[in-house]
């Protein structure tokens, strides 16, 4: 069996993946056109030659102007249903997913409006192609504090459909400290905590986000390396890190995929998933961030393995949930 045929067959999880990255061109072209909307780029040819990014902020800037076309609740359901049926045929199994309501309300969408929309094509999804979810909302870290705690009091009567909260978008000055009191009152009201740190930040973020937001799984998480303490205390506390190898390749976190940190986090002990993070957008889903990985990398069929072991490791099914898988 080949690497490819190998990474195809064996189940996944993604637990690091905004459904906003989702949005693939020809997608965001047919909704922008039954919505009346403008794109600033005449085709879907002109639009893809625009993905070339230096850095995160470059990426974001494209990411949030595709996102002003979505309008209505159907909108979100085909956008979070194509994503779904893609990883249905690359047997992704289980799904934690992210979405960034602030992207949507602050430009007059109704909170029920996305979440609605997202919610129903999950189930749906759960119910014809048999992919468990969870469902994570994301802060944007460029916002201020008061604009997180309208998001989270929003999200209240929707309780039971979030189980965790997150902290995304542009991470440099924007450390994990500015969200410490929007994180203890999700922590409260009975939300998991994750946050992106340690992408572009320093490990001092990774540290923020550990002790002050009490995060239980760290997004990226590649500067972690930096600190051998930081390390340590990741491995002892078998803290997952949602790895993002095209991501990191595109926005130039790392120059090329064979000086990705992966191998040596694994060396060290470090609980590492592989994801695809914003999948329209760097080139790849799921099987080819294994793929591209594993080829950059020569990983084993053993240690692709173990990527997948992890992925439900590090995932919020339930132990008796995850024995099916492991
Ligand atoms: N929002 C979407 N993708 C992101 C990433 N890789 N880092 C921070 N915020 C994001
Ligand atoms: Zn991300």
């Amino acid at each position: 069996m080949t690497i490819e045929e190998f990474i195809k067959k064996i189940p996944k999880t993604e637990l690091h993946l905004h459904i906003e990255g989702t949005f693939e061109p020809e997608l965001m072209f047919e909704i922008a056109k039954r919505n009346n909307k403008i794109i600033n780029y005449s085709s879907v040819e002109e639009l893809k030659k625009a993905y070339h990014f230096n850095n995160l902020q470059e990426f974001l800037d494209i990411y949030y102007e595709g996102a002003n076309v979505l309008i209505t609740e159907q909108d979100f359901y085909d956008l979070t249903w194509a994503y779904l049926t893609k990883v249905y045929s690359q047997n992704i199994v289980h799904v934690e997913i992210f979405f960034d309501p602030q992207t949507h309300t602050d430009r007059g969408i109704a909170f029920e409006t996305v979440i609605n929309g997202i919610y129903k094509a999950l189930e749906d999804s759960q119910q014809e192609y048999g992919i468990t979810f969870k469902l994570i909302m994301s802060f944007l870290r460029h916002l201020d504090e008061a604009s997180a705690f309208k998001t989270l009091e929003e999200a209240l009567p929707y309780k039971d459909w979030i189980s965790g909260v997150g902290l995304d978008s542009s991470e440099v000055g924007n450390p994990p400290s500015k969200f410490e009191r929007v994180f203890a009152k999700a922590l409260e009201e009975g939300f998991i905590t994750v946050a992106h740190a340690g992408e572009e930040g320093p490990a001092e973020y990774i540290w923020e986000a550990l002790d002050l937001l009490k995060v239980t799984r760290i997004d990226h998480g590649n500067r972690c390396l930096d600190d051998e303490n930081l390390v340590q205390k990741l491995v002892d506390l078998q803290i997952p890190l949602t790895l993002c190898p095209l991501s990191n390749l595109e926005l130039k976190v790392v120059q090329d995929l064979k000086e990705h940190p992966l191998p040596k986090m694994m060396e060290k002990n470090l609980l590492v998933t592989i994801n695809s993070d914003d999948p329209a957008y760097f080139g790849g889903y799921m099987n080819e961030n294994y793929l591209e990985t594993a080829k950059a990398l020569q990983l084993s069929k053993a240690e692709i393995a173990t990527l997948a072991k992890n992925s439900f490791t590090a995932s919020w099914l339930t132990d008796q949930e995850k024995e099916e898988y492991i």
